[in-house]
């Protein structure tokens, strides 16, 4: 079945791409999207904040809730424009901006951006949280996400080389740069780093290729953390994985190298439901997906939070991500990108077959935070992962329901996982 599956993803692609050259503009369309759903669904939209906060940017929504707002773009070695967001200190507590305090930075999933910190407002949130416990928050935007959609040379919607990077450039490129702007920036030897799902794998890809960033960070804290996948989950996927190169190389053959990009992938009927938006070239993966993120949303975020979330996610990715994943799971081997045949590997990584991540050059001081509900990173996976760490330790979730969304969205978050990572990085101050 879910090889029928991965044919009819290939199939849409194919179709959808070659009708619809158009419909890549992106805030405008945007906007007019969800003004037109809101007067189609007044319902839905009854609480004007609601509206607001799907619609707003990560700026305007840190502005709007009275937080300190700084934005930064950061160019990285191969000359990806990358935008940061910080919140330098507190509303209500720590809010002298000129007190020194400690740095943490932020780095969000596979297509999600910023907008994960903030949106589920002051109380929930962990960037406002952090900031209000007195951090100087920096959150930030991988390549190819909203924020991060821009180069100095290409141009992202008509150059397929733009989209022609994994999260293994995101760990090597986009993390290197962001930090090394923020130790600049904030004239710090070392930040605090958490990130979620890909923000723990691109970690991992940054601090195994260039071991000499492990001492640019303090404690580390990976929550979901994704590197090993030898015992995936989710049967669904796993059988996708296998179609990841094809996926790829053909996607790339037809144009169409960006996937999930911000307003494009989900909609809500009169009902106030969730639903494809059915021009879609992802339309078979979303109809795939939206019963299995609805039956664990409804129990985790409040219904009415849904607009929120999915005003700002899917933020936009890079087909070559998803199929990086694939490959992960597919080879049961954490590995560079492998070419599609053995001399583009050597020519590439001068060995027939992409390299293993070399894990034993990771130093820093690693917790891996993870939940027994998580259908995208297993709990065998995440201990071994840790037992391979030099200086990692894993800590389970107490709530065996908590789910791979919790992290970013869930209402228990902040008493089951911020609280103990703030503890945490203030033992370190204390300690270092
Ligand atoms: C993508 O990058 C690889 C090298 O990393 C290169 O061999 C390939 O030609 C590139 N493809 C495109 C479409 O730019």
């Amino acid at each position: 079945m879910l090889k029928s599956v991965g044919v009819l993803i290939i199939v849409t692609l194919a179709v959808v791409r070659a009708e619809e050259p158009a419909a890549r503009s992106r805030s405008s369309s945007r906007a007019e999207w969800v003004r037109e759903h809101r007067s189609q669904n007044p319902r839905l939209y009854a609480n004007e904040d609601i509206y607001e906060d799907a619609t707003l940017s990560v700026p305007d929504l840190i502005r709007k809730y009275g937080y300190p707002s700084e934005t930064h773009h950061v160019t990285t070695d191969d000359n990806y424009i990358l935008e940061m967001h910080r919140i330098p200190h507190g509303r209500d507590k720590n809010n002298d901006p000129s007190v020194a305090r400690p740095v943490v930075f932020v780095m969000h999933g596979l297509i999600s951006s910023s907008a994960d910190y903030i949106i589920m407002g002051p109380e929930r949130s962990l960037g406002y949280i952090l900031a209000e416990e007195g951090f100087d928050v920096w959150m930030g935007n991988a390549r190819g996400n909203y924020y991060s959609r821009a180069h100095t040379r290409l141009n992202p919607d008509s150059s397929t080389s733009f989209w022609n990077f994994t999260w293994d450039h995101i760990g090597y490129y986009d993390i290197a740069a962001m930090v090394d702007y923020v130790l600049a920036i904030t004239g710090r030897p070392a930040v605090h780093y958490i990130g979620h799902s890909q923000g723990t794998t691109s970690f991992l890809v940054l601090t195994s290729l260039r071991p000499e960033y492990n001492d640019k960070f303090k404690s580390v804290h990976l929550m979901a953390p994704v590197a090993f996948m030898d015992n995936f989950p989710s049967e669904d996927l796993a059988s996708l994985a296998r179609y990841s190169l094809t996926l790829a190389n053909l996607g790339t053959a037809i144009g169409l190298d960006e996937v999930f990009a911000k307003g494009t992938v989900f909609t809500f009927n009169e009902q106030g439901e969730i639903v494809c938006i059915e021009d879609n070239s992802l339309v078979n993966f979303c109809r795939w997906f939206i019963p299995a993120f609805s039956a664990q949303s409804l129990a985790h975020f409040p219904a009415d939070m849904l607009p929120v979330i999915l005003g700002h996610t899917p933020a936009g990715s890079a087909l070559k991500q998803f199929a990086h994943y694939g490959q992960t799971i597919s080879n049961a081997a954490f590995r560079r990108w492998s070419y599609t045949t053995p001399v583009q590997n050597l020519l590439a990584y001068g060995s027939l077959r992409a390299p293993s991540y070399d894990i034993s050059n990771i130093k820093a001081d690693i917790t891996l935070h993870y939940s027994v509900a998580d259908t995208l990173a297993a709990e065998v996976d995440v201990l071994a992962l840790s037992d391979a760490l030099q200086n990692g330790k894993a800590k389970r979730v107490p709530l065996d329901k908590f789910t791979h969304f919790d992290f970013a969205w869930g209402t228990t978050a902040k008493e089951l996982v911020y609280d103990d990572i703030k503890e945490a990085m203030w033992d370190y101050e204390r300690t270092h």
